[in-house]
C-alpha cells in the first residue's frame, strides 16, 4: 500500500476541466432533490474549501456546462484535446474532471480508452447540487485536486473520486441514485481510499489504458452507430431484427451471464449482415463469457466483465476505426 499527502516541498498545479452536473448545480437553498444541474462555475464550488488554493494552484477550464446525460463525443473529444495540451504543460502535476455522474462512469471509460495521458487525471461528481444542506461536492472536488496533484496516481489511467473512494475508470459504476455513496466497483475492487487529502491506494488497474490504448494514438474520422438492446422476459425478437438492420453494432444487455430467450437467439442465428453483436450481463456482478448454449454459431463477442453502457464504447470506438470481428474479440480480452 503506497500512502501519499499533499502536504509535499514544492506546490503543485492542478488543473480542472469542467463539464457540469450536479457538482455545479443550483437550487433552492438547503434542499437536495430541487435544482438545476451544470450551472454554477467551479469557483463557487472551491468557496468550501478555501484551504487548497494554499496547497495546490488551480487552473480553471471550462468545456461545457451540462447535465450529464447529454455530453457528446464531441465534448470528449475536446477534452481529449486539452488534456494532452496539459500532459506536455510542465507547470501542471495533474488534471481534475468534473461530470454529472449519472454518466460518469462512459466517460471515465471513453476517456481511459483515448487519452494520451500519463499524468493522473481524476473524476468527480457530486450526488447534492452545491447549494444543499451539506454538499458532498466540496470533499469530492478536493479529493480529486489532492489525488490529481499525486505523483503515485500517475499512469494509472482515468480514476474518480468520489465518497472517500479512488475508482479505476474501467469499473465503477452508479448503484444509487439518492445516496452520496452512490458508486460501485463489483469484483475488482476500488483502486485504493482517501482521508481528507491523503490517498491509500491498494492495487492499480491491469486492462490497456490511456498512453498504453490503441485508441489514444489518433481520432477517428467517423463514429459508428452502437445502441443497446435490453434484454428481459418477453423482449420483442423485432426490435432486435430492426437495430442489426440498422446499426453497425448492437450490444445484447441479457440476462444471467448475456442470456436470452430463444425467439431472440433465432433472430441472431438467422442474422447474416455486417452489424457486430457483443453479449454482455446486465447484472453488476459476474460476466458474459462464450456460450456453447446460447452461441453455438458463435455470431456474437462476449464482452465478459464490462457491462453494456461500457462494452458500447469499446465497440463504438473499434467499428469508428473499421476494425474487424475478429480483431474486436482481441479488443475484448484485453480493455
Ligand atoms: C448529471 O449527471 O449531470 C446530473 C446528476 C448528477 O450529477 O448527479
Amino acid at each position: 500500500m503506497t500512502t501519499s499527502s499533499i502536504n509535499g516541498a514544492k506546490k503543485k498545479k492542478v488543473a480542472i476541466i469542467s463539464t457540469g452536473g450536479t457538482i455545479a448545480g443550483s437550487g433552492r437553498i438547503g434542499e437536495a432533490g430541487m435544482y438545476t444541474a451544470g450551472v454554477l462555475p467551479v469557483d463557487a464550488i472551491l468557496e468550501g474549501i478555501p484551504q487548497i488554493r494554499d496547497q495546490i494552484d488551480l487552473d480553471m477550464i471550462s468545456v461545457c456546462s451540462k447535465d450529464s446525460n447529454d455530453i457528446t463525443p464531441e465534448d470528449l473529444f475536446a477534452i481529449k484535446e486539452i488534456a494532452e495540451d496539459l500532459e506536455y504543460d510542465d507547470s501542471v502535476d495533474g488534471i481534475v474532471i468534473t461530470h454529472g455522474t449519472d454518466t460518469l462512469e462512459e466517460t471515465a471509460f471513453f476517456l481511459n480508452l483515448i487519452l494520451n495521458v500519463s499524468k493522473p487525471v481524476v473524476m468527480t461528481g457530486a450526488m447534492r447540487p452545491a447549494t444543499a444542506t451539506s454538499a458532498d461536492g466540496p470533499m469530492n472536488l478536493y479529493q480529486a485536486i489532492a489525488l490529481a496533484a499525486n505523483p503515485d496516481a500517475k499512469g494509472m489511467g482515468v480514476l474518480a473520486v468520489l465518497s472517500d473512494t479512488i475508482y479505476s475508470g474501467r469499473d465503477l459504476t452508479k448503484v444509487n441514485s439518492i445516496k452520496t455513496d452512490a458508486f460501485e466497483v463489483g469484483d475488482p475492487g476500488p483502486i485504493g481510499y482517501m482521508q481528507d487529502g491523503n490517498a491509500y491506494l491498494i492495487h492499480s488497474p491491469y486492462r490497456r489504458h490511456t498512453t498504453y490504448s490503441w485508441f489514444a494514438r489518433s481520432v477517428p474520422d467517423h463514429l459508428a452507430n452502437v445502441q443497446i438492446f435490453y434484454v428481459h422476459a418477453g423482449c420483442d425478437p423485432k426490435l432486435l431484427q430492426y437495430m442489426l438492420d440498422h446499426y453497425d453494432g448492437v450490444v445484447l444487455a441479457g440476462s444471467g451471464s448475456g442470456n436470452y430467450a430463444k425467439d431472440i437467439q433465432e433472430v441472431i442465428e438467422n442474422y447474416e449482415g455486417n452489424c457486430v453483436i457483443v453479449r454482455t450481463s446486465r447484472l453488476l456482478e459476474g460476466a458474459a463469457f462464450e456460450s456453447p448454449v446460447f452461441d453455438p454459431k458463435r455470431k456474437t463477442i462476449a464482452a465478459h466483465r464490462l457491462s453494456p453502457h461500457k462494452a458500447r464504447i469499446l465497440l463504438l470506438l473499434a467499428l469508428s476505426y473499421n476494425m474487424d470481428r475478429d480483431r474486436i474479440a482481441r479488443l475484448f480480452k484485453e480493455y
